[in-house]
């Protein structure tokens, strides 16, 4: 088991990722309402969240049962066998609760792969919409069986950029500092609502760039890797790997002024 099994796994996340889909779509018809909230009062878990987690669980282990996951409503599960799992599977099963919980067409099933703890494969897929994004790594970002290719743009004054926030109220009220003071040098804002399709989105590039602070792996892992293979750079703040404190993805030539300008205005701090 190597990066050269990146297509078998994208082939089961795939699949995995459309049966999902199709749940949370009927879920959503037939109604839909808060079940739990975690970290504040506005982090909101549906009975879809969970349902759905559990559905890509017991196919992940009826299919890879010697695999480990990592799910944003379960947490980790070890593999069936004692020996230690190379393949870990992680899973945002409702990527976007709140827009999902509303009703708005942005939210996503998200399942990536790693071997030996790099991503190899990943699919994001839109479930109000059906739109489905793919990655290998190596083997490009892909929809609809178009290749897809990140905007070209070179000016950080032209770019669209889109971000997010995190459901800490004094986190985010940090966060809306820092956008105060980067939408004047950008083209604009977009907050969309589900960080692993905003990620997919700069890879058509349907908007040019992406950051973020407070992200969770199961956010980012799909969607990072479409966005690397569609020849964004991805990374974090100071040279460090692309994580919770810290994600941007932009064009190679806009990533060092984004860069830069965050961290100047300090994105990366506050709680
Ligand atoms: C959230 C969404 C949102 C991002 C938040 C995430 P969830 O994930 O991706 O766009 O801004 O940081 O927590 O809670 O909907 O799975």
């Amino acid at each position: 088991m190597d990066r050269s099994s990146a297509p078998e796994l994208l082939d089961i996340a795939v699949e995995v990722a459309r049966n999902a889909a199709d749940t949370a779509y009927r879920m959503r018809a037939e109604g839909v309402s808060v079940t739990a909230t975690k970290s504040t009062v506005t982090d909101v878990v549906t009975a879809a969240d969970r349902a759905v987690e559990r559905q890509i669980s017991d196919a992940l282990r009826r299919l890879r049962p010697d695999d480990a996951m990592l799910g944003e409503e379960y947490g980790a599960a070890q593999p069936g066998s004692d020996a230690p799992a190379r393949v870990r599977w992680i899973v945002d099963p409702i990527d976007g609760t709140v827009n999902y919980l509303y009703g708005l067409p942005h939210s996503a099933v998200s399942i990536a792969a790693e071997v030996d703890g790099e991503v190899v494969a990943g699919v994001v897929r839109n479930i109000h919409t059906g739109e489905e994004w793919t990655a290998t790594l190596g083997g490009g970002a892909w929809r609809d069986g178009r290749q897809l290719r990140c905007s070209a743009e070179t000016d950080l004054g032209q770019t669209l950029v889109i971000t997010g926030f995190g459901y800490d109220p004094a986190r985010r009220a940090h966060q809306a500092r820092v956008v105060a003071e980067l939408i004047p040098h950008v083209r604009d804002i977009r907050r969309l609502g589900a960080a692993a399709i905003d990620l997919c989105l700069v890879a058509e590039g349907r908007a040019d760039a992406y950051y973020e602070k407070g992200l969770a792996a199961w956010d980012q892992a799909a969607g990072a890797l479409v966005a690397a293979e569609a020849g964004l750079r991805v990374g974090g703040l100071g040279g460090r790997a692309p994580g919770p404190d810290m994600v941007i993805a932009a064009p190679p030539a806009i990533f060092a002024p984004l860069h830069d300008r965050l961290v100047d205005l300090d994105a990366d701090g506050g709680p």
